[in-house]
């Protein structure tokens, strides 16, 4: 058979041009590199809301580790490709689109905006590529639209109840920490992104906890700082203004805001209160290490990337996901959260 020989028409000066274009943009866009690598190669399309977020880049970086190892043990080729969502959920569907043209074996999405889920799983559906959302969970509905879909996160109730639980045992051991000395608890609470439910649902576990050990409460403040560690400080600093030390408690859904808020009382120079966080992230560990932070809940960034690795090599091994990985209601892998304070600071931040 003759092999048809193509010429190219372009001069040599444009053909360099058109090739070094290639080069820049390629790693530009997020794809799973089918056409570069063996047939036996797994490829994995992850896309996070931002990577902009020390949480998120935790689970990254574990993933990306794990699947080294997984490689350096056996047979397996990974191919990893990680997808910075910015916040945008349009971004993040067109990072999806070019998986799935790219042929990717499995997606994972940390879903910019919950309530965008269902366009996202039709199209898995459409291409058969099995779809494994995590740490922004989608409603149940959504979940149940497709069997090849899964959650694989921690229980946002949980990590409340646990942060709850931690300052009754505080309160009802110091009474220095009632300030005033009025018997109530006054607090300020600084969530999570507005409709995110780790937002929604530690906040109100966490209040919940306190006021069901019959410890009363008075909320002075609250709002949103974003999961973020500057905007937690900013918001701090107004409420500082307003209350000063008649803050006895501060909850901050996650590490980075406690830190914010943290900063903010360390700005003003004013002592601080009793601080609580969630995600054992490493400055955390190391804030509770000097006294600073008072607690947190460990949210399992690392169970969560071992979880959705072995969900996948479950997956496309042909295996049923039920034998290699807890599975409830068919979709969902639960990973627990822990309580970490001063006590048993050891276990989770060796050489503290
Ligand atoms: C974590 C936050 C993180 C958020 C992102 C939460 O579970 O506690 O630190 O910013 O997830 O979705
Ligand atoms: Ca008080």
């Amino acid at each position: 058979m003759n092999r048809i020989t193509r010429s190219y028409s372009f001069p040599l000066p444009i053909r360099l041009l058109l090739l070094t274009l290639a080069v820049a943009v390629l790693p530009l866009l997020p794809g799973c590199g089918r056409g570069q690598e063996e047939e036996s190669t797994l490829r994995i399309g992850v896309a996070l809301y931002t990577q902009d977020d020390t949480f998120i880049a935790t689970i990254a970086q574990e993933l990306e580790r794990m699947a080294q190892e997984e490689e350096a043990e056996g047979e397996i080729k990974i191919n990893l490709s990680i997808a910075d969502g910015r916040s945008n959920q349009t971004t993040q569907l067109d990072q999806v689109d070019q998986f799935i043209s790219r042929g990717c074996d499995v997606m994972c999405v940390n879903i910019v905006d919950r309530t965008a889920a269902a366009v996202l799983i039709d199209k898995a559906e459409e291409a058969d590529i099995p779809l494994i959302f995590f740490n922004r969970q989608p409603v149940l509905e959504d979940i149940q639209r497709w069997e090849k879909t899964y959650y694989v996160g921690a229980r946002a109730e949980e990590g409340g109840v646990l942060q709850g639980q931690i300052v009754v045992d505080a309160w009802l051991s110091n009474p220095d920490l009632d300030r005033n000395g009025d018997g109530v608890l006054q607090y300020v609470m600084l969530e999570g992104e507005p409709g995110h439910q780790d937002a929604m649902l530690r906040t109100e576990y966490a209040v919940k906890t306190l006021t069901q050990a019959g410890i009363e409460v008075e909320k002075l403040v609250s709002g949103t700082a974003n999961w973020k560690r500057g905007q937690a400080m900013t918001k701090t600093l107004q409420w500082l203004d307003e209350f000063g030390d008649g803050i006895e408690v501060v909850f901050a859904n996650n590490d980075d805001m406690a830190l914010g808020a943290i900063d903010a009382f360390l700005e003003t120079g004013r002592s601080l209160p009793l601080v609580v966080g969630v995600d054992a992230t490493t400055p955390a560990l190391e804030a509770v290490a000097d006294g600073t932070l008072y607690g947190t809940v460990h949210n399992d960034a690392g169970g969560i990337s071992r979880a959705m690795l072995d969900l996948i090599l479950a997956l496309t091994s042909g295996e049923d996901p039920a034998q290699r990985v807890e599975l409830e209601e068919e979709h969902y892998i639960w990973l627990p959260y822990q309580q970490v304070t001063g006590s048993n600071l050891e276990d989770f931040y060796p050489g503290a």
